[in-house]
């Protein structure tokens, strides 16, 4: 395996250029198909053209960059991550993954590197669902399993996901367009950080993850009566806002007590929202996850059945409509070897870890083998602004998805042998 130079100082200039995209002053808020968002796109699409890539942008606003002279066939290898982030979150959720892929390809074309396989760089338009709540937009859209309901999921604003494309130019009619055909990929690898302790404990800087868990997602509410907060005596309160605080504690017990889920309710609104009037009315969303698919399934009916509970004794109704539901994933296990081999070859020992996290990797899984590594971050901290990557640990987790990704495509049955471009120039 040849020592391919990566550039340091041009991962951390477009890691910090990106993480300027954003809405806010707190961390990183960019939310899909947002003017922070199209600021980010651009800035991919700017860095894809400069580095000589082909570009193109798909039905859901999926940038894909690649190389056009791979003179040799076969079926393309996809490497990449996300462009959106939460509300607040941090500089390198999604974002560490996208520059670690155009950084790759990059740094294979300037050294003059024929790869085995055509690689292609995806930035996918919405990993974290936060501003749509369903997730996965992009990368489920490029496997084929999104839904044309899923065009009709609405922001806090009420805007349709197909309104917020069409507004940003794109047609959600040709959604299905943007499906790749299985038969055309060789597989798909995503660098990004652990938004947990175990590798900082470990004291490794980055691991292989072994699996993602699946996770349902639930939009609920509760129905009350409002009422005069001065005037309505205790007895006779329908509160829901009451009942939606007792239904939280129960989703906290149900997952404290399952050996493997965890459960948050991340939202809660309430209406009419004025302080002298008894709330009516609390919409909120319910996130529920495991490794073990059974397990949470069961613990999400059993938090629906105990929220049911809670209402009737308040004279309350509640209700939950199921908006995702993805089942947990096991990494491929000729990527998790490629991840391994290109940990060990940098000296490190291969620590294998569960994604607790879903990411893009999780719905690509529909369409064809998925390999991820983590990067270690400081304190676990993520979904926060204090979310920080040690340059050195960026520099190790990059230069090993490098290796990691042309082992992948050398062992692929399809591959060719990697080898070095005749024409081999830097743009
Ligand atoms: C995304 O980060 C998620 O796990 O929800
Ligand atoms: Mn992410
Ligand atoms: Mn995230």
């Amino acid at each position: 395996m040849f020592e391919i130079p990566i550039r340091m100082e041009r991962v951390l200039h477009r890691l910090k250029e990106l993480a300027h995209c954003s809405a806010g002053k707190r961390g990183v808020t960019r939310l899909s198909f947002t003017s922070e968002f199209r600021q980010a796109g651009l800035l991919v699409r700017r860095w894809m053209k400069e580095a000589g890539m082909m570009v193109r942008v798909d039905a859901l606003g999926n940038i894909i960059g690649h190389y056009p002279h791979h003179r040799r066939g076969g079926p393309a290898f996809l490497i990449g991550s996300h462009l959106d982030s939460v509300m607040e979150g941090g500089a390198f959720d999604g974002t560490l993954g996208v520059v670690a892929a155009l950084e790759v390809v990059q740094a294979l074309f300037e050294s003059g590197v024929q790869t085995a396989l055509p690689l292609e760089v995806v930035v996918f338009c919405d990993e974290e669902g936060a501003r749509f709540h369903t997730t996965l937009l992009g990368s489920r859209a490029m496997a084929g399993t999104l839904l044309g309901e899923d065009l009709n999921a609405r922001d806090a604003r009420g805007i349709t996901l197909a309104d917020a494309l069409r507004e940003f130019g794109l047609d959600p009619l040709a959604f299905r367009s943007a499906k790749r055909d299985p038969e055309q990929i060789a597989g798909y690898m995503e660098l990004h950080i652990e938004q947990g302790p175990i590798l900082e404990n470990e004291h490794l800087p980055c691991g292989v993850v072994s699996g993602i868990a699946g996770a349902v997602r639930g939009r609920f509410q509760v129905e009350g009566l409002a009422g005069h907060a001065g005037t309505v005596p205790m007895d006779a309160r329908r509160d829901a806002l009451v009942g939606a605080a007792e239904i939280i504690l129960a989703v906290e017990e149900a997952a404290r007590k399952s050996p493997s889920t965890v459960a948050t309710v991340g939202n809660l609104q309430v209406f009419p929202g004025s302080s002298n009037v008894i709330p009516g009315r609390v919409e909120g969303t319910l996130d529920v996850r495991s490794l073990d698919d059974e397990e949470r399934r069961r613990v999400f009916r059993q938090i629906c059945q105990r929220a049911e509970g809670i209402a009737e004794n308040g004279s309350l109704s509640f209700c939950c409509e199921v908006v995702l539901d993805t089942p947990a994933v096991q990494c491929s296990p000729r990527l998790m070897a490629a991840a391994a081999e290109a940990i060990t070859h940098h000296g490190y020992p291969p620590l294998f870890i569960p994604s607790g996290a879903g990411h893009d990797a999780l719905a690509m899984a529909d369409l064809t083998e998925v390999g991820m590594i983590f990067v270690r971050c400081r304190g676990g901290v993520s979904h926060h602004p204090e979310e920080y990557v040690e340059p050195e640990d960026i520099e190790i987790g990059v230069s090993v998805f490098l290796e990691a990704v042309l082992r992948a495509m050398d062992s692929h049955p399809k591959a060719s042998s990697t080898g070095q471009t005749e024409e081999a120039e830097v743009p």
